[in-house]
């Protein structure tokens, strides 16, 4: 995952559909005016504009180029500063951060345990780290049909070492406890909704950075169509309304980590 370009393709219509997550986890933080906010795998800035309007002083960090950019022209006279960098390298330093937030971002991190040390680190001794993560079920489903046949091709059906379940309360509590951070969860609804199945895989499979990463691979194998077809099956079969608009009733965790 840590090869992906998230600035290939188009990730603007899925940031769109994080934005009211984005929105939650701010409002979760409590932050002051003045305070130091760090927003790590930002994106296109969802999060880092929103801590930025309340008065914070904004880092994004983000490892791809072209999205850093959008930030950039985003950010207008907002106290923000869009840097490059990685969960487990924020060019950041020791006890600088009063929040770290992470929107469904540090859970693509190659070494979770590396990403919160490097949390730990920049956290100053009362910060706070927030972050989201989806629960199993809708998005999972989706993206599961799509990986299957990708791990079916590239015969990398393993497991990556180290990864954690970012969703699992007690996976968090153990990861973060080893800083001496305590964690506080709570499940939350996000519904994405589209005009209909095939726009969703337009424009949120097909478009999207992992979609763009993957989608060769599986032309290449003649397995593109039978996934456009499973997915597209799966899509109208549980989450079509008769009209025909798209609904996912999606659940994420939002995770509150202190010391
Ligand atoms: C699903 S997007 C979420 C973006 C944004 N936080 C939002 O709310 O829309 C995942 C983001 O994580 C970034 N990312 C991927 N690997 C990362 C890593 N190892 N460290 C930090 N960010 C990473 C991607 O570049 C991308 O911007």
């Amino acid at each position: 995952m840590s090869q992906i370009d998230w600035g290939a393709g188009s990730y603007e219509t899925t940031a769109a559909d994080l934005l009211p997550a984005a929105r939650e986890l701010v409002a979760a933080a409590r932050i002051q005016p003045g305070e130091q906010v760090v927003d790590v795998g930002a994106g296109t800035g969802n999060v880092a504009l929103v801590a930025a309007d309340l008065g914070a002083r904004v880092t994004a960090v983000e490892p791809a180029a072209r999205l850093r950019e959008v930030i950039s022209e985003s950010a207008g006279s907002r106290d923000l500063t869009v840097v490059d960098g990685t969960a487990a390298s924020l060019p950041l330093a020791d006890g600088s951060a009063d929040v770290i937030l992470s929107n469904f971002a540090v859970i693509f991190a190659p070494d979770p345990r590396a990403a919160i040390a490097e949390f730990a680190r920049v956290a100053t001794p009362a910060g706070r780290i927030l972050l989201t993560s989806w629960l199993p079920g809708v998005m999972g489903k989706i993206v599961g049909i799509v990986a299957k046949a990708v791990n079916e091709v590239t015969g990398s059906g393993k497991a990556m070492e180290g990864q954690i379940d970012w969703h699992d309360p007690k996976s968090l509590s153990d990861l973060f406890g080893e800083h001496g951070f305590e964690v506080s969860t709570t499940v939350k609804d996000l519904s994405v909704t589209t005009t209909s199945p095939e726009d969703y895989w337009e424009t949120r499979i097909a478009n999207h950075p992992l979609g763009v990463a993957t989608f060769p691979l599986l032309k290449k194998a003649g397995r593109l169509e039978e996934v456009r077809t499973q997915t597209l099956d799966a899509i109208s079969k549980d989450w079509t309304t008769p009209a025909g608009e798209v609904r996912l009733p999606a659940q994420y965790l939002l995770a509150i980590a202190t010391r």
